[in-house]
Parts: structure tokens; sequence; C-alpha cells
């Protein structure tokens, strides 16, 4: 079947050409001609071709077209209609770096395995990458998008866009499949490490600052998944086996479908993407694979048309998830304007223009938005990359957000930085090899990454020979002998190994510290468990236990390092450790930002992006009905009852203690706020803020501080407070202060309406409160608004397919 597809499409263009029969020049051509006179001298044909994505079926086939667009380990490309000069052109994955093959030699030797028959393909290939036998093609792992969201960092994460977007340019590809921005409603979540955060607003500036650097050189971003991909299980429903084979057939299985409230879709779902949609014009936007309120994203017009591109303004084009959705027409009648993989849709598009299900004009708006889009492609513009990104400058910028991204949880009585410490002893597998990020798409292949051990032993301290021996074996072990499917992908996703407390003791007796790192991985495709994974495996909380009851008896300090994906359980083991190092994963450089963290040459400057609750159960989607996985089989709906109270909406509002809250970080020097004002006391049509932020304690640090605005009870329950604005300052030294400014817009004071559609502000006095997480409060004032403000009326769109019995701080 596909082979027969294959042929109908070659079979088509070959028509197409011979019947032509005429040189390029006598035809319109993208970039000379208008747009819409290229469109005008497309077949039917080819208009669909060029809707029709060449995806992962053929990553490592050369274009025919071509030859020197062959980047082996791209996610797809499009269709080239070269009588029409329109190029193929190429999109690759991220969003912690870019992810294409490091060695084109791997895709050239699959190519002519693929092709046997066509050795001379191989020779065109050897040409047109001169250098491809001695050549690699590595990118920079930065930290995962977790990670770096510590950073509260915009500009540094503009940086690491820019870097992204010049790897991508010199490699060869045009747009980059990131950021990924979906909210992290549930710490179960598989992908939660490429999203940034529990909390839309810092998610959307966070993304646009992402978008804003790659886009800076010509390389496109795509912004992903739109909207409310909040779970692995169930995210789609092709048949895992027919993975690669470019063919998709439905299974008897259900796609989740988020049932989400209008309200908790305008405020948290939605909200990142129309920040970043608005803020930074992001070249494109990915459609998510699950249901949304009953629709497919990808077939919802109220989605993509009439949200994203009517009320806020968007106007490039959406692409599909990889095989996502079912119905092709409706995808394109809904907005969705490129398919990818794209293929198998080719047929069916065809017959629904025959069987007049499908208007051409819709088909016409699709591909002009490709082409306009196309336009502006480094390919397209004919740029020459060099296949030499500079990645000694952008380990220097993976390093900079790998230290700005860890958070430091824990210190008890100065532990760290370690003063006078020579002989360490480092404990836990992850020690040994450090997890720079998730597994799926979003894995980057770096040349290096630089282990906690490694970067121990290049600063000068003395290790233990023997737990390095015992450690790297077991991880050898591991690699190689096991059967599982998910270790054998990678050896993070084992249990830690076991140890005996005789080791420990001969480990104590020649050491100053424990460091025990304790590693965790997740990946796409599927999502993790309360067992053994979000709670401590036994192995783990015996190794923390040990190793805390031998050291302290020896009046000795145990420092644990967090190199983990996502939210994990912590009051049960915090207390017996002596300093918590939250180093998430830091990409590349983690081990460097690690060590220089301990020993003090930096001070840590993240704060939690995400709240850490004391346990699963606590989790406002903890219901199986709510985040529906192990143990619902095969579910069908994600009930989103908990509404607009996600993280610390939910822990604040509904008293809920937590382990470490959102907004929270520890320095080693201490900062003081100061002298708040505001630019009036009666609101108008905005408020301007302002206050003093003094380092006070004896190192250098920046601080991250944080404005979160409770707003007037009405009608409309209400969190008791939602982060409104942020800032991280600049290095500060000892003594050294900085004036923060922070406007507040009406926009900032208002709640979506359901009923009325509308973001509306309601009366009263709003509360402004300045700290330094979203517990501890140093300034309050306060303003008042006289009258209630429509800040802007939208339409009815997307009302949920079941009913929802959502969350009310008043009757709960
Ligand atoms: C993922 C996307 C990714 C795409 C292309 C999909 O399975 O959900 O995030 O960009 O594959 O690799």
């Amino acid at each position: 079947m596909l082979k027969k597809i294959k042929f109908c499409i070659v079979g088509f263009l070959s028509i197409i050409v011979q019947s032509k029969a005429q040189t390029n020049d006598s035809f319109p051509q993208l970039g000379k001609n208008s747009v819409k006179e290229v469109i005008n001298a497309m077949t039917v044909e080819e208009k669909v071709l060029i809707l029709m994505g060449l995806g992962k079926d053929n990553w490592e086939r050369p274009p025919k077209d071509n030859w020197s667009l062959f980047v082996a380990g791209i996610g797809g490309r499009t269709y080239a209609i070269p009588r029409l000069g329109i190029p193929s052109v190429i999109f690759a994955d991220g969003p912690a770096g870019l992810h294409i093959s490091p060695n084109q030699i791997v895709g050239a030797k699959a190519e002519m395995e693929m092709q046997a028959s066509e050795q001379k393909r191989t020779s065109e290939l050897d040409k047109t990458r001169k250098k491809i036998k001695s050549s690699y093609y590595y990118c920079t792992a930065f930290p995962t998008e977790t990670a770096i969201a510590s950073s509260w960092n915009v500009d540094l994460v503009e940086k690491v866009g820019k870097a992204m977007g010049k790897e991508s340019l010199e490699y060869g590809v045009d747009v980059i499949l990131a950021p990924a921005m979906n909210i992290q409603r549930n710490p179960l979540c598989g992908r939660n490490f490429e999203y940034y955060s529990e909390d839309p607003l810092l998610s959307g500036k966070l993304a646009s600052a992402l978008v804003k650097g790659i886009q800076l050189d010509g390389v496109g971003a795509c912004v992903k998944h739109f909207a409310a991909n909040n779970q692995e299980t169930n995210r789609h429903s092709f048949d895992p086996l027919e993975v690669g084979t470019g063919w998709h057939r439905l299974l008897d299985k259900p796609t989740i479908n988020a049932v989400i409230s209008q309200r908790a879709l305008r405020e948290i779902y939605l909200r990142g993407f129309e920040i970043v949609t608005k803020e930074a014009r992001p070249k494109s936007i990915m459609s998510s694979y699950n249901r949304l309120n009953g629709f497919y994203t990808s077939e919802s017009k109220e989605l993509l048309t009439n949200i994203l591109r009517d009320e806020w303004g968007y106007n490039s084009f959406v692409v599909t998830d990889w095989r996502a959705g079912i119905d092709v027409a409706a995808q394109v009648m809904a907005g969705n304007d490129l398919f990818m993989p794209g293929r198998y849709q080719y047929e069916e598009l065809i017959k629904a223009i025959k069987d007049r299900r499908l208007d051409l004009s819709s088909i016409d708006m699709n591909v002009e938005r490709i082409l306009n889009f196309i336009l502006t492609t480094p390919r397209f513009k004919r740029y020459e990359n060099s296949n030499k990104p500079n990645l000694s400058e952008h380990s220097k910028i993976a390093y900079q957000s790998a230290l700005e991204s860890i958070v430091l949880l824990k210190n008890k009585n100065s532990t760290l930085p370690l003063k006078k410490v020579k002989n360490v002893a480092l404990f836990g597998k992850t020690s040994y090899s450090f997890i720079t990020g998730g597994t799926g798409s979003g894995e980057v292949n770096y040349k290096h990454a630089v282990s906690i051990l490694e970067a121990f032993k290049t600063g000068g301290y003395k290790l233990s020979k023997v737990l390095e021996m015992k450690y790297m074996q077991f991880i050898d072990s591991v690699r190689n002998n096991s059967t599982d499917k998910k270790i054998k992908q990678s050896v993070d996703f084992h249990d830690e190994m076991s140890i005996s407390s005789e080791i420990i003791k001969d480990q104590e007796k020649n050491t100053e510290v424990a460091v025990i790192t304790i590693g965790r991985s997740s990946g796409e495709g599927f999502d993790r468990k309360v067992d053994n994974d979000f709670n401590l495996t036994r192995n783990e909380k015996e190794l923390i236990n040990k190793v805390s009851d031998i050291y302290h008896k020896a009046g000795k300090k145990v420092v644990v390092v967090l190199n983990i994906s996502g939210v994990i359980e912590m009051d049960s083991w915090r207390n017996s450790v002596d300093a918590i190092v939250l180093a998430w994963q830091t990409g590349q450089e983690g081990g460097n930002a690690v060590l220089n963290i301990l020993n003090g040459k930096e001070t840590p400057s993240g704060k939690l992006a995400v709240s850490f609750p004391i346990k699963y159960a606590d989790v406002p989607s903890s219901d199986p009905k709510m985040f529906p996985g192990i143990p619902i089989e095969n579910p069908v709906n994600a009930l989103y009852n908990e509404g607009v109270y996600v993280g610390y909406r939910y822990y604040n509002t509904f008293n809920i203690p937590t382990a470490y809250e959102f907004g929270f970080g520890m320095s080693y020097t201490q900062f003081e706020y100061s002298n708040l004002k505001l630019s009036d006391t009666i609101f108008k049509d905005k408020i301007r803020l302002s206050f003093t932020v003094k380092n006070i304690g004896k190192f250098s640090g920046k601080e991250i501080v944080q404005l979160y605005i409770s707003a007037p009870k009405s009608q409309l329950d209400k969190p008791t407070y939602e982060l409104k604005g942020f800032e991280k300052t600049v290095l500060l030294k000892p003594n050294e202060s900085q004036l923060i400014i922070i406007d507040i817009s009406p926009k900032l004071l208002s709640s979506f309406w359901s009923g009325k559609s509308a973001w509306i502000a309601d009366k009263g006095i709003y509360e402004v409160l300045v700290g330094s997480s979203s517990k501890s409060i140093d300034l309050r004032s306060s303003f008042n608004l006289n009258n209630d403000i429509m800040v802007e009326k939208v339409n009815n769109y997307l009302y949920p397919n079941y009913m929802l019995n959502e969350l009310n701080s008043s009757t709960n």
C-alpha cells in the first residue's frame, strides 16, 4: 500500500512535469511572482502535496530534488516543487537543543541499504557533504525546559534560543520544533521535562524569550503542543508497530480527551500560548495529539482559527504533531495547514476534494500560509550553511544556563559551600553518569556531557577509586544485560545500586563529606508512576539513610544532588540530610555547574517553577479520573475538575502544605526588599510598581523577585493570589542594590468569565505582594479599582463536552 501511494505521488508529479514540458522560467516562481500567482499555477495535486510533509518515514533519505538537503535525523521536511521555485524546508526537534543525527554517515549507510541499487546517490551525497567521512554534527545539550524555567531569566533563555537557532541554521535546518510549553499539571506527565512550569505567565514569558532567540537569525520556532497535551497515556492511538512505516492505522483505542472548563482553558492552558503568540510571533505552531473538549486539537476550528488566528492575530501556519488526528478534511477546514508526516493523507485529501467535502479555497489558504513561511526560510534565501556552528561558545551558554537552573533547597547550618574539603565520597550511579535530559524526540546528540565525577576530578578533589569502580561496573552491567526496553533506551531508568554499610563505613574514614546523587529520567510516550519513580525506590532511601547514619555519627555532612526530570517526593527523607541541591537535568555542562555551586565558586540563584507537594495524593489532579492512566487502562477522558487550581494556586488557596513551594530557592547570600512604591493608589489603565532589592549577605548573587496579586472576591471564585510579574536581578555584589520596576496592565488583573466569554477585572481592592517565593512575602501594598473593567470580550468557544465538577474554594 505504502509503495502504491509513493508510486502515485511520484506518478502525479511526473505527469505534471511531462504535460507541461516547459522550462521553469515559463512558470511563476516563488519569490519572483506573488504567492497568489504561484498558487494559481499549481495543480490540485501539487497543492495537496504542499500540505503533505515528508516526515520521519524518510528521515535518512536525501531528497531527490536537492541532495545537499541531506540532514540525518531530522523530524521531517516539506515537499519541493522545483518548477515553481518551491524548495523543501527542514524541521528538526528540540526543545533542549537541536535534535539531528551526529553522524551523517549513519544516514548515508541507511540510505545505501534502502536504495542498494542506487549507488550513484551515495557518491552524489559525498560530493555535497565534502567532509562527510570525518565530520560529526554534534549539537549542544542545554538544560531541559523544566530546568531552565528555574532560572526565571528571560535574557538567558533568549541567549539559549539564539544558540539553538544558530545551530539549526548552520546545520541546514529551517525550523526547530521548540519550545514545548504545556502546563505541568501533574508531576507524573512523562514529558513535563520538556515543559516549563505549572504557571502560564512564567511559561509564556520564557517560551517567548526562546522563540525570539531562535528566530533572530531567520530560523523558525515551532511552539508545541497546542493545546492541553498534559499527559502521555493514550496521547494518540496509532499502532506502535507501524511507527516508521509512514503508515497509520487507527486502533480500537481512544485518544485521551482533556475535558477543561472554558475558564481554566483561557486562564491556565491557553494563556501561555496566547502570550507567546502575541509577544514573540512564532513562525509555526504545532497542534497536539490529544482531544480537547471532544475534538482533536488539529481538527478544532474553534482552537486553530477562531481563537488562535481571529482572536490572537496569529498569521503563520499550524503543523500537526506527527500522525495526529483522524479526519484530514476536518483538519484542513480547522486551519491546520501542514500534515506531518503527511503522505498517508494524500489520497484521503484528493478524495475529499473530488467528493466536494472539501473546498479548494480552504486548501489554497493553507498553501498560502505555508508558502509565505517558506519565503522567510534560510533554505529559500539560499543560506549556505557551514555545518560548523560555534559549539564552544554555545557550551559556555549551556554552562551559564545550567548554573542558573540549579536550585538550593536545603542548607542546614551552612553545609554549603563546602569548606576545606579535599576528599569526597560520591554515591549514587548518577554521580558517575549525569542525566542531561529526558528521552524521546527531545533528546540531543551532544558530543560530551560532564559528569559530577569528571567535574570533581578536574577540580582536583580526591575521590574513591573503589566507589568509582563499583558504580561503573554496575552501570556497564545494566547497560549490557537489561532486557527492559526502557532501560535499554536509557540506563537512567534503572534502579539505584544497593551498597553495603561496610563499604560506606570504609568511605567515611577517608572522606570529609558524602555527596549522593539521585537520578530520574522520564520520556515521551509514557507517564511516570507513583511508586519507585515519584516516590524514591527502596534502594535509594536505603542509600540515603545508611550514608547519613554513618557520616552523621562521625560528625560529617551529607549532601544530596537531585539529577531529576521532574517533581519527586522529598518529605520522607529530606530531614536525614544536610543539604539538597536540585540540579534538574541541566544538559552537557550540568556536572561543572553542580560542582561550582557545591564549592561556592558560584552562588545558587534558581527558584522552583513548580511546587513540590508533600505526597502525590496532595496533587489536585491526582484522582485517576482526572489524570487517568494506571490503574485506568485505555482512559478516554481526563476530567480537569481542579479547574484553575493548578500547582500553587491550589496549595495556597486550600492551605495544603508543600515540601517546597512554587518560587522557592535558597542562596548563599541574603537579600533585603524595601521601598515598595505604586504609581497610584487607584488603577486607571496601568500601575507602575517599584521597589529595591539589596544584597545584604557576604556572597555575590542574583535574586529572583516575584510579584503576586490578590484580586478582590466577586461572584467568581479566585485563587488567593497569582503570579503577575517577576524579574531576575543582575549579579549583585554584597551591599549592591537594584531598583526593580514592574508594570501592571488591566489583563493581569482580570479573570475569565465563562458565562460572559470575557476577561473582566472586578472592582475592589487589589493586594500587591512582593517576595522571594509564593510563600515568603516581603513587601505588601494595595490599590483600588473603582469600576469593573471589561478588558477583552471574546467568543464562546471550546465548551466542554462533559459535565465537570470543578473545585471551588468557597464550597470545598
Ligand atoms: C512529538 C513532537 C515532535 C514530533 C517530531 C512527536 O511524537 O510529540 O514533540 O516534535 O514527534 O519528532
